[in-house]
């Protein structure tokens, strides 16, 4: 069946007001660009003749600004998930325009596929090359797009010349049977395959090849500064001691990183740290600093979801393709994140905390509990099957104003139970086999910069003796102090014991 080449404006039109529509990619990496902005446009129109156009959205992560940005400023959005940080879209589901859940990465196909979240009217996807046998083969970020391709009824396919056809065969695309015929996952070694090059369609449901020549709308990385340097070398440091100490076997074992300036600095410092063995990455996202490791020798081999790099560091891959197509894998979410293959592999997670308790609960999505920052992506799916989990941050933010780490978190993303080791500029806390006072002590030795120490060691005596030494009346009394005069460190315990 021939395909059928047709402008954005006319695939815009394809989609109605209330429709479902599923995204590629996966960050900006792999989203459709064109399309998303007409529908923005569409919408713009239908709202001027006072009719109502608003999508649900399922995307794979984060995605560009003509996607999530334009789908937002046009007010175009009923709901989204999963992963976010457009500023605009962000500005709208924090003020409750927009319907936003957030979901573990790993989850959203088989949720969709389980009818848990509606039904997908359309699936756009960006892809290098097409063809009328129905075979698809995506850019640089896979995502959710196997199952949406296949739940939705009709698909629209970006073809996007920017990227080149010599993609085909670094994608493994792999989508598991549901309950009760799910079977193993066959993916044990980091670079094993067990899906195929492309995504198969029936053509018939193909209602349009739009034609594009865009770049990945992937924005640079902050600098590394002394700060997360620090964390760097600790994280480096703590891995090499564990390798002394054959707690992490002589093999050594794959590693998973975040998303962020944070993550991309930590990652940068393995590289640089003699201790540290060339390692393989089985992750969700492969940033910059991904690519440089691999140049140097340092990361051999990588599986994620996305390559999610900026536009100069992708044309250096591409320009080297013949260097970087055997180095690389691109799978589905549910796959770069699947709990079974994680605890098999045996991950070390390392990914970045907003803020942590002193007693090792994480909150990685949620500005002093309230604003959503970006979303949980993979950590939950990476953290709780890891081998063992690291997570990082500054330990203030704000000039000091805000302490990363506090007597309970204002939202929980990761409990006490799957944090393993946190570690902040000042220092490592390893909470394996700690009581949770014991964590406490660790946390604020180790961790806690020192305008905020006093404060905490003065926090965890307030309690009687006890199990987990909290006070219910206090324990959010620095996020308190925050919100009233803007600087934690003018906290004082009196002010919130009755
Ligand atoms: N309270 C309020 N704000 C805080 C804070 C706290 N406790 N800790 C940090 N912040 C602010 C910082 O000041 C900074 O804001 P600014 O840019 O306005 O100064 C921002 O939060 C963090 O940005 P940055 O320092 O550049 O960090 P990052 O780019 O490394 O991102 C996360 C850090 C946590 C936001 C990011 O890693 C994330 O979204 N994680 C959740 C998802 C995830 O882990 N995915 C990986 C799975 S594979």
């Amino acid at each position: 069946m021939a395909l059928r080449y047709i402008t954005a404006e006319e695939a815009a039109s394809f989609v109605n007001h209330g429709d479902n529509i599923g995204f590629s990619g996966f960050t900006p990496a792999g989203s459709p660009k064109a399309v998303p902005t007409a529908i923005a446009e569409r919408a713009k129109a239908e709202h001027e003749k006072g009719n109502s156009f608003k999508i649900g959205m399922f995307t794979g992560a984060s995605t560009g600004d003509s996607l999530d940005g334009a789908l937002a400023r046009a007010n175009a959005i009923a709901f989204r998930t999963p992963y976010q940080s457009n500023r605009d879209l962000k500005a709208l589901l924090n003020s409750g325009d927009i319907n936003y859940f957030d979901m573990h990465l790993s989850q959203l196909a088989q949720e969709l596929r389980y009818g848990f979240l509606g039904k997908v009217n359309i699936a756009i996807i960006e892809a290098c090359d097409v063809n009328e046998r129905g075979e698809i083969v995506p850019t640089t970020g896979v995502g959710i797009s196997p199952t949406i391709a296949r739940l939705a009824d009709k698909i629209i396919v970006e073809l996007n010349h920017k990227h080149t056809k010599a993609l085909r065969g670094v994608h493994d695309l792999y989508e598991p049977k549901d309950p009760p015929y799910r079977r193993e996952i066959p993916i044990f070694n980091v670079d094993d395959r067990c899906g195929t090059e492309f995504i198969k369609v029936d053509p018939s449901k193909i209602i349009g090849v739009v034609e594009t020549n865009r770049p990945d709308e992937v924005g640079g990385f902050a600098a590394v500064d002394s700060i997360t340097a620090k964390i760097g070398e600790n994280v480096a440091n703590f891995l090499a001691s564990q390798i002394r100490s054959g707690e992490i076997p002589k093999e050594f074992l794959p590693i998973q990183s975040g998303v962020g300036n944070i993550a991309n600095a930590v990652l940068a410092s393995l590289g640089t740290n003699p201790d540290i063995p060339p390692f393989k990455m089985y992750t969700e996202v492969i940033q910059d600093s991904v690519i440089d490791l691999m140049k140097n020798g340092n990361v051999t081999f990588a599986s994620g979801c996305s390559l999610t790099i900026s536009p100069s560091v992708l044309e250096e891959v591409y320009n080297n393709f013949d260097f970087f197509r055997n180095k690389f894998i691109l799978r589905p979410q549910e796959i770069s994140n699947n709990p079974e293959v994680i605890r098999r592999l045996g991950l070390i997670t390392i990914n970045t905390a907003l803020e942590a308790d002193v007693f090792g609960n994480v909150n990685s999505t949620h500005v002093l509990g309230k604003q959503m920052m970006n979303g949980l992506g993979g950590s939950g799916d990476f953290t709780r099957n890891s081998f063992f989990s690291i997570f990082t941050c500054p330990s203030v933010a704000k000039g000091g104003k805000i302490s990363a780490i506090v007597p309970m978190v204002s939202h929980v993303d990761h409990s006490e139970h799957s944090v393993k080791v946190i570690i902040t500029e000042q220092g490592i806390a390893d909470l394996r086999g700690k009581s949770p006072v014991q964590r406490a002590q660790t946390i604020i030795e180790n961790c806690v910069h020192p305008s905020y120490k006093e404060m905490l060691w003065d926090y965890i005596k307030l309690a009687d003796k006890v199990h987990t030494p909290q006070t219910l009346s206090a324990c959010f009394g620095m996020h308190v102090q925050f919100a009233k005069t803007g600087d934690m460190r003018e906290t004082q315990w009196a002010d919130y014991i009755g």
